[in-house]
């Protein structure tokens, strides 16, 4: 390796996913040199403060406080943006990007309100931004949806990209505990993000959608303009009765386009999906992204969807990328975000939510009376809503649930009918629908 090109690497911010980036490029350090052909030096690493106390220890002289020292320095030629968030995150990426640098990022959040923009940026300047720790931690989508599978269009894109929720998911199941009881034990392990409705309000795994719906798709999609409910609202009666009908409950992203239509219907939501299928068997904090490609068929990837190791070896993946654009021999120009689809498969209009078509699981909570069922049945009739299956649960307060399962109908016809059930005095609560999700339909 001796008269190898240095490459210069710059850490803004340096948490849990900064240090195992240093960490595992320490350790692994002369394989990779040798397979990426240069020596790496990660030589600045900018931090909050320089007292605070760490579990990977650095050379005190590359820690600084000073954005600038990376910004502003010249011979550094890639600069990896660990803070998270989407102000500072923002306004040091732009001016990166402004720079002609190549960007690493594993920000979720900012690339999802601002990628359009960041992507732009990139191009205008001659930089690159580079995004594969963003989605679905150390699986790599990002490349596998660019690169690997660039012969594909893609009708039909799923998965699990929340690992805290598919933990709390997988706990209720197993044993048989409520939402709340699970969550003590996922903040004690220290898997919810501090701002916890990232979680568990389904934004994070969103996020995560609105940037796999842009690389296949081509279409920047507003969080705003898409279905977004996270786990709060699932109980251990529902994960029971899935489970007696065949179905697992998992929070799944779902990107599914028609060819026919150019409609793409994006969305992220608590589903019930049949256990035979193989995302529906991943569970704890594990990650699962289902890609249907017209040529390739089916490919399911599983794996570690966050965590300092996990989510490293993501971003030295995207280092390993930038080296190969320094040293002029890198394909991944070809695929720049999307440069590789055309206008055609771009032109796709976002389908509203209120067509949506699918098999529904609904739980009611009603007074243990004579009529109430004939009643809820009767508002589902007056929406052309049929039963599939009905469980009930008898309470020891004199109320019941009452769980039921629909044959397919719409989106809209489902919140009108539960709109008006909520307003039937026998009616305690919301009442709590879970979508069916079936691949094979979507
Ligand atoms: N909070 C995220 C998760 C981590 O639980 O998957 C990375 O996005």
């Amino acid at each position: 390796m001796s008269g190898s090109r240095t490459v210069t690497i710059g850490l803004l911010g340096f948490g849990v996913v900064g240090q195992g980036v240093w960490k595992n490029i320490e350790q692994n350090r002369s394989a990779l040199e040798k397979r990426l052909g240069v020596h790496l030096s990660i030589s600045k690493i900018v931090v909050r403060s320089l007292d605070r106390e760490r579990a990977i220890q650095v050379p005190r002289q590359i820690l600084s406080e000073d954005p600038d020292s990376i910004l502003e320095d010249p011979t550094i030629d890639i600069i990896c943006e660990l803070i998270g968030g989407t102000d500072t995150a923002l306004d040091w990426t732009e001016r990166a990007l402004k720079a002609g640098k190549i960007v690493i990022s594993a920000n979720k959040a900012l690339i999802c309100e601002h990628g359009e923009s960041l992507f732009q940026l990139a191009r205008k300047h001659g930089g690159h931004y580079l995004f594969e720790a963003s989605v679905a931690g150390g699986i790599p989508i990002i490349k596998t949806l660019r690169e690997a599978l660039v012969a594909n269009r893609f009708n039909l894109i799923y998965g699990i990209l929340n690992g805290t929720s598919n933990y709390i998911l997988t706990r209720m199941e197993r044993e048989g505990l409520s939402f709340d009881e699970t969550l003590g034990d996922a903040r004690k392990l220290g898997y919810v993000e501090a701002d916890e409705s990232l979680d568990l309000d389904g934004i994070d795994a969103a996020h995560k959608v609105v940037i796999l719906a842009y690389l296949a798709h081509g279409k920047w999609i507003q969080l705003k303009d898409i279905i977004c409910e996270g786990i709060r609202s699932i109980s251990s009666e529902d994960i029971e009765i899935a489970n007696q009908l065949g179905y697992k409950i998992k929070l799944l992203g779902i990107i599914a386009r028609d060819f026919k239509t150019n409609a793409l219907s994006v969305r992220l939501h608590p589903s019930l999906i049949s256990k035979s299928e193989t995302v529906a068997s991943v569970d704890e904090v594990y990650n699962a992204v289902s890609v249907t490609g017209d040529v390739v068929g089916t490919t399911v990837l599983i794996g570690r969807g966050a965590g300092q190791d996990a989510t490293s070896s993501s971003v030295i993946s995207d280092i390993a990328d930038a080296v190969s654009l320094l040293k002029g021999t890198s394909s991944i120009d070809r695929f720049n975000e999307v440069g590789s689809l055309s206008d055609d498969e771009k032109r796709v209009e976002l389908a509203k939510s209120e067509v949506l078509e699918s098999r529904y699981y609904i739980r009611f909570k009603v007074r243990d009376e004579e009529g109430v069922l004939a009643k809820l049945s009767n508002i589902m009739a007056q929406y052309h809503i049929s039963f599939a299956t009905v469980n009930q649960k008898e309470l020891s307060d004199g109320s019941a649930l009452i769980m039921v399962t629909t044959h397919s109908t719409y989106e809209a016809s489902i919140l009108s009918a539960c709109k008006d059930i909520k307003e039937a005095t026998a009616v305690l609560e919301d009442p709590v629908s879970i979508r069916i999700f079936d691949p094979s339909t979507h």
